[in-house]
């Protein structure tokens, strides 16, 4: 991969396990919990997209809760566990490369940041609480009032640093996401940390890896 001047990390899925604040209480919620953390995470992402078309644009917070209540119902699960459950989604579990690879990046000097849906307040949280604090920018969704894969979103970090599309290295493990950063232009990489299937959207990534260290060999 030549030329790249920006490597841009979306953040949930990516960098951070959406499924370790149910995990963190399977004890109380018994096996359903990593289903009922599944529907919790598709049931927020759908919400994102439908709100983008409908132009009722809400924040991520307000959505992950949203998403949270539906799902709290759907799988029968207590109501008094969601304020535990809403606390650990502000601290979620980096993957276990993350912090590592993102110190070995900083020190070949690339510019890092994070595109994410997320708001500012809880972005800057996740990364202060697990201590990764080697992003130049962090950048949200909130400056543009639209979600992703609106293409006001990708031009965030293209506008700011003044590159080519060509010159981000972006990376995601949400497929859509990919999807969303390779036909708006990205020099898209996927994280595929499941081995599973891509998407049929008129793009495929050219390059795939199946956790973020791996991204050391091809940058
Ligand atoms: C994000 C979601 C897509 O961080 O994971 O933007």
């Amino acid at each position: 991969m030549k030329n790249i001047k920006a490597i841009i990390f979306d953040a949930y899925g990516t960098l951070f396990d959406v499924n370790s604040a149910a995990e963190k209480c399977k004890n109380k919620i018994g096996s359903k919990w990593e289903s009922f953390s599944n529907y919790w995470r598709t049931t927020q992402l759908e919400y994102t997209w439908l709100r983008s078309i409908m132009k009722r644009h809400k924040d991520f917070w307000e959505i992950t809760e949203d998403s949270l209540d539906k799902s709290m119902k759907v799988f029968n699960i207590n109501t008094n566990m969601k304020s535990e459950l809403l606390d650990l989604y502000k601290i979620l579990s980096p993957y276990p490369e993350v912090k590592e690879t993102l110190q070995l990046l900083k020190e070949k000097n690339y510019k890092l940041s994070i595109l994410s849906n997320g708001t500012p307040s809880l972005l800057n949280e996740l990364v202060s609480s697990n201590n990764l604090k080697v992003f130049d920018d962090i950048f949200s969704v909130e400056e543009v009032g639209i979600f992703k894969p609106d293409s006001k979103v990708y031009d965030i970090p293209v506008k700011k640093y003044k590159i080519e599309k060509r010159e981000v290295a972006f990376l995601s493990a949400n497929t859509w996401d990919v999807s969303g950063g390779g036909n708006y232009g990205f020099n898209a990489i996927w994280v595929n940390r499941n081995n599973i299937i891509f998407d049929n959207l008129d793009y495929s990534p050219e390059n795939q890896i199946n956790n973020l260290k791996h991204l050391l060999d091809i940058i």
